[in-house]
């Protein structure tokens, strides 16, 4: 393989090639673009042996392949020979000699990464474009990433950073990085200008590999980038960005907990994203019934300059969210205790409604039925199974704390527990 990746030091940065393609009519002239990795000469024009075309049939089924001149393509839809589309422009249509048709477009990056050989679980293309925009990977950077697996964030930070940026990508193992360079000198047609692949731990690699305080951008994409928060902060310039991309919300938590207390990081922010496609079809104009659920969370901080520790946070965390003792106790997963007066309270309610269920009789002995309004009460009382307007378990004595640290509403069962018993007035927040 091309600069196959072994141990430290650089395993690439081979001068470019230009790409070996046919000289069909019509092609730009590869030495305007040599030195565009990638670029419009492996973009444009009529398509070429030795390219890579992603062939979609009738049932909307996709096949890639690579065009030669003796290839021969076959599928349940029927077969052509590769030299058909060779020559022809980029979206063009083909018969099998079945007669069904099917369409050949050079694939984009996104439909790349895709289809591409795998070793490790690639980042999603809508991830890597969030990760390119909200790391903001500017043209000229200098990008560090780890892991490498497949390379299917190399390539979006590749051609982030152009030619005169460097990226170096660290990855523990030799195996997915072989496998990741593969891919990469694929999609680029060679190997990268800017691209420096290095086997390793990142944590070992790093303080070797570039200067303390010169990098712009690293994207950690990996089971534990809390491991690699100091080398990260050593490595990055001030104001620099530190993006991690992880799957589950236990790696989200220990990461910005962890980067909170080396207090060399701003404040860090996190989102997912979800992409919802559509059907579109005459009237039938709808979400498509299936999604990818879930990728993974991105989170987002930046290094602070040197010897500044982080503004103190005006927004205090909620109280008990941090347990001193270990243990977890409502509060620490962003539930508010409900005070006993308020329990009180529910269970008085419950008592009064289960009276009138037995009795059918909205009035009652006792104190109660001189406060609480006869009739209105039991039309404001949502009729049918209680279970659906009252929080079962937990929820009668917690609440839930929304965005922001405030207290909010769960759905209709609060405004029907208040709308029940409007002589007491509402103890929370
Ligand atoms: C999910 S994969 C990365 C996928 C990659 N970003 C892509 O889009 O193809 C995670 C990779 O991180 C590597 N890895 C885990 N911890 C590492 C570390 N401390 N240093 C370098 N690589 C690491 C793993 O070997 C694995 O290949």
């Amino acid at each position: 393989m091309p600069g196959g990746c072994v141990d430290s030091p650089v395993v690439t940065n081979e001068p470019p090639t230009p790409p070996a393609l046919d000289d069909a009519p019509g092609v730009a002239d590869p030495q305007d673009d040599a030195d565009l990795p990638g670029g419009p000469a492996r973009r444009r024009g009529p398509l070429r042996a030795g390219e890579r075309v992603q062939i979609t049939d009738t049932k909307g089924r996709l096949y890639t392949v690579v065009l030669t001149h003796d290839g021969f393509f076959q599928s349940q839809r029927g077969s052509f020979r590769h030299s058909e589309l060779i020559g022809r422009p980029d979206g063009s249509v083909v018969t099998t000699a079945t007669g069904h048709q099917v369409l050949a477009l050079r694939p984009l990056l996104s439909d790349y990464v895709l289809s591409m050989p795998r070793g490790a679980a690639v980042v999603y293309p809508k991830d890597a474009g969030q990760i390119v925009q909200m790391g903001d990977i500017f043209p000229g950077a200098r990008v560090v990433e780890a892991g490498v697996g497949s390379g299917g964030l190399s390539m979006s930070l590749l051609s982030a950073v152009g030619e005169r940026g460097h990226l170096l990508s660290v990855e523990r193992r030799e195996d997915f990085a072989d496998i990741a360079v593969g891919n990469v000198e694929s999609w680029f047609g060679g190997p990268h200008p800017a691209w420096e692949v290095r086997a390793g731990d990142l944590a070992d690699v790093l303080p070797g590999a570039v200067e303390p305080g010169s990098v712009d951008r690293i994207v950690l994409d990996m089971l534990a980038p809390w491991d690699n928060l100091a080398v990260a902060a050593d490595a990055l310039a001030p104001g620099g960005v530190l993006i991690a991309y992880v799957a589950t919300t236990t790696q989200l938590s220990r990461f910005v907990e962890d980067a909170r207390t080396s207090e060399q990081f701003t404040e860090p922010r996190a989102w997912e994203s979800m992409v919802r496609t559509w059907h579109l079809e005459g009237l039938s104009v709808r979400p498509d019934h299936r999604m990818i659920g879930h990728t993974g969370f991105l989170v987002t901080t930046r290094r602070l300059a040197p010897g500044t520790t982080p503004p103190q946070r005006t927004r205090r965390p909620a109280k008990g969210a941090y347990a001193p003792d270990g243990e977890w106790a409502p509060e620490d997963v962003g539930e508010r205790s409900i005070s006993d007066k308020k329990v009180r309270r529910v269970r008085r309610d419950i008592h009064r409604r289960s009276v009138m269920e037995e009795t059918g009789m909205a009035s009652q002995p006792g104190p109660a039925t001189t406060t609480e309004p006869a009739g209105p009460a039991t039309t404001t009382e949502p009729a049918g199974p209680v279970t659906t307007t009252e929080p079962a378990g937990p929820a009668t004595t917690t609440e839930q704390v929304g965005p922001g640290g405030t207290a909010a509403p769960v759905g209709p069962a609060r405004s029907a527990a208040t709308l029940a018993t409007p002589e007491e007035p509402d103890d929370r927040a």
